[in-house]
């Protein structure tokens, strides 16, 4: 994971950095560190074990002079989170200095070829191995720092993101990638350059981007044109792109944490997500339109995704199976591309993921590539890896989810795989013409029912406070409701770090019920669809035995109201939308749950936004 800032140009680098790490904290909060060429091409380095705040704190009253420099913000990998691990690293001399995300595989090896040769090594990660090997390429080669790195990084296994500075020539920040993200932002006429794991950072300074594509490295200097080269010293041509962001996600805007805000988004991200592409009678998908015969051809459908995106998935699983009549498996990613799979040329694997970046979920669609699926992606993050490596796809278009625990980006897969399910339904005349109307109607709907069922914070708040001394919650669910359960389960671990089971409700009874006990919060979703009467059996079953009641239903509900503890009422609506409504509340609870127990929220230990290692 980790996050990775550079700037070159005129003017001072300091806010420029600590300001992206801040932007790319979610990405890791180990440790961070930044390191500044002065004018007298002094390198200074500053690091410190925690958050951006504690580097501030570490560097404050330093000298932080200097118009170029590099900074990062670590998820540890090798090496435990300490100063002595954080980055920026130093090379032996002295005058080299690197940040870098991802993991050189055979660090191992190298690092004790280096030690042959004299060098010394003052921490454990991979990444100084990195840094002294650019030095000895520089050493023996006599060359510029960009010929040193492709030098080292021709030796290196792995995945990487790194910018490297000389002290020596300040004028010059070498960037390259490997697997990890890079983007490189373009000043006006070329008079500074800005590098970061991901755009944001960027968007402030500057529209025109650069993505590196895997195994190129790029020269940034000042009043001169980007250079990229590739591994091989072939001269690369720069394909500038433009951001479309909108700053004001970047912010928490008058909220107490960007999870919340992201929750609260959710109805405007929806609208956005569908824009252009829901209509009353009809559901309009450039990819889908575009490659309608390979589409409509597909003998199955494979999803691959991780975490809360493979929860959207086995939503998608039913949606397509519904509307489509086609076959879907739905697969973890990292279990996918590891235990050889079935793969055949009629198979449209379709990824699903937020970062884009997901190191498990990228290797899975270049398997399935390799083997001749074409693959249809669903992610969040514009010019992001996995974008680039399917055939075609849809953008989930709910802007920058900074949280890291995933909300709106769930709803978004959700809308993505609904509107998908739609259009290729209507290609294919699988679905009646007034169940398909009737259908994009109500999804035109779920934002204004999002709306009201926000209007329900302050209860869930209430409701929040009497669970904080829950050390296990269990969440059951039936068909549409049996992945929301699931979703609702790993908001709750995730942030408030109380243990919860999602579990399809029937099956219960083989097992979990033997954990039902007065301590034991169960929580229902039992919205007024298919399977309810079985579920409200279930919660008899749980009340029989002691257990504590939480119920997510239809408003209206008289029956649960007689059995549950807690009722949480969410808008009615159609069978196949009503994920998109339940976990609403399950976001909320798990929210509030955390903050009342006084816990961080947006950063929760151990965890980074986007899983880049395997
Ligand atoms: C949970 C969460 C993770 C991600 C998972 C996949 O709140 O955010 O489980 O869903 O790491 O990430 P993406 O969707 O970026 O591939």
């Amino acid at each position: 994971m980790c996050g990775i800032v550079g700037y070159i140009g005129q003017r001072q680098a300091y806010d420029i950095l600590i300001g992206g790490l801040h932007r790319l904290e979610y990405r890791g909060y180990d440790s961070a560190g930044v390191a500044l060429i002065n004018a007298e091409d002094q390198l200074n380095v500053y690091k410190a074990k925690g958050k951006v705040a504690d580097l501030e704190t570490a560097a404050a009253g330093k000298d932080c002079s200097g118009t170029v420099g590099i900074a990062h913000t670590r998820w540890a990998t090798h090496g435990e989170p300490s100063v002595r691990n954080a980055h920026p690293h130093v090379s032996d001399s002295g005058n080299l200095v690197i940040v870098h995300n991802g993991i050189i595989e055979n660090y191992t090896i190298l690092r004790k070829q280096l030690a042959k040769k004299g060098f010394t090594f003052k921490s454990d990660t991979d990444t100084e191995v990195l840094v002294q090997l650019i030095q000895y390429a520089q050493d023996k080669h006599k060359c510029p720092l960009a010929e040193a790195v492709r030098h080292a990084l021709n030796k290196c296994i792995g995945a990487y993101a790194i910018a490297v500075l000389d002290r020596r020539d300040p004028g010059t920040l070498v960037v390259a990638r490997k697997g990890s993200p890079l983007v490189v932002g373009i000043g006006k006429d070329n008079s500074e350059f800005f590098v970061a794991s991901d755009a944001t950072p960027i968007a402030g300074y500057t529209q025109n981007v650069v993505y590196l594509d895997d195994e190129q490295i790029a020269v940034c200097q000042p009043g001169k044109e980007l250079k990229i080269i590739d591994l091989k010293n072939k001269k690369v041509d720069v394909s500038v792109k433009q951001i479309d962001m909108d700053l004001d996600m970047l912010d928490r805007g008058g909220f107490p944490h960007f999870m919340l805000k992201e929750i609260f988004d959710q109805p405007r991200c929806l609208r956005d997500c569908m824009s252009g592409r829901l209509f009353d009678d009809k559901v309009i998908l450039s990819a889908v339109r575009n490659n309608r015969a390979r589409l409509l051809s597909a003998t199955r459908f494979i999803i691959v995704a991780c975490g809360t995106s493979w929860h959207a998935g086995l939503i998608g699983k039913q949606l397509i199976e519904h509307y489509c009549k086609i076959p879907v498996e739905v697969d973890y990613a990292s279990e996918f591309r590891y235990r050889d799979p079935v793969i055949l040329p009629t198979d449209v694997v379709i990824a699903i993921s937020q970062s884009g970046e997901t190191a498990d979920t990228l290797a899975a669609i270049k398997l399935a590539k390799e083997r001749g699926a074409f693959i249809f992606g669903i992610v969040n993050a514009v010019g992001s890896s996995i974008a680039r490596e399917t055939d075609t796809g849809i953008y989930i278009h709910v802007g920058p989810e900074i949280g890291v625990a995933s909300t709106k980006a769930f709803t978004g897969q959700l809308t993505c795989l609904t509107l998908l399910a739609l259009a290729l339904a209507n290609a294919k005349g699988t679905v009646d013409h007034d169940e398909f109307v009737s259908l994009t109607k109500e999804l035109g709907q779920i934002p204004d029912k999002i709306d009201k069922l926000l209007k329900e914070n302050d209860c869930i708040k209430q409701l929040a406070r009497t669970y904080t001394y829950a050390t296990n919650f269990l969440y059951l669910g039936r068909g549409w409701n049996y992945p929301v359960a699931l979703e609702g389960a790993l908001k709750l671990k995730e942030i408030s770090y109380i243990h919860a089971e999602g579990y399809p409700a029937a099956e219960m009874k083989h097992g979990p019920i033997a954990l039902v006990d007065n301590m034991m919060p169960v929580l229902f979703v039992a919205t007024h669809h298919e399977g309810y009467e079985k579920v409200v059996s279930n919660m008899q079953e749980v009340k029989a035995r002691g257990g504590r009641i939480i119920a997510v239903v239809t408003e209206g509900d008289t029956e649960v109201q007689k059995i549950a503890d807690e009722v949480i009422n969410v808008p009615s609506t159609l069978a196949p939308l009503a994920p998109l409504l339940t976990v609403i509340p399950l976001q909320l609870l798990a929210y509030h749950i955390a903050v009342e127990k006084g816990l961080d929220v947006d950063q929760p230990r151990n965890l980074a936004k986007s899983v880049t290692v395997e």
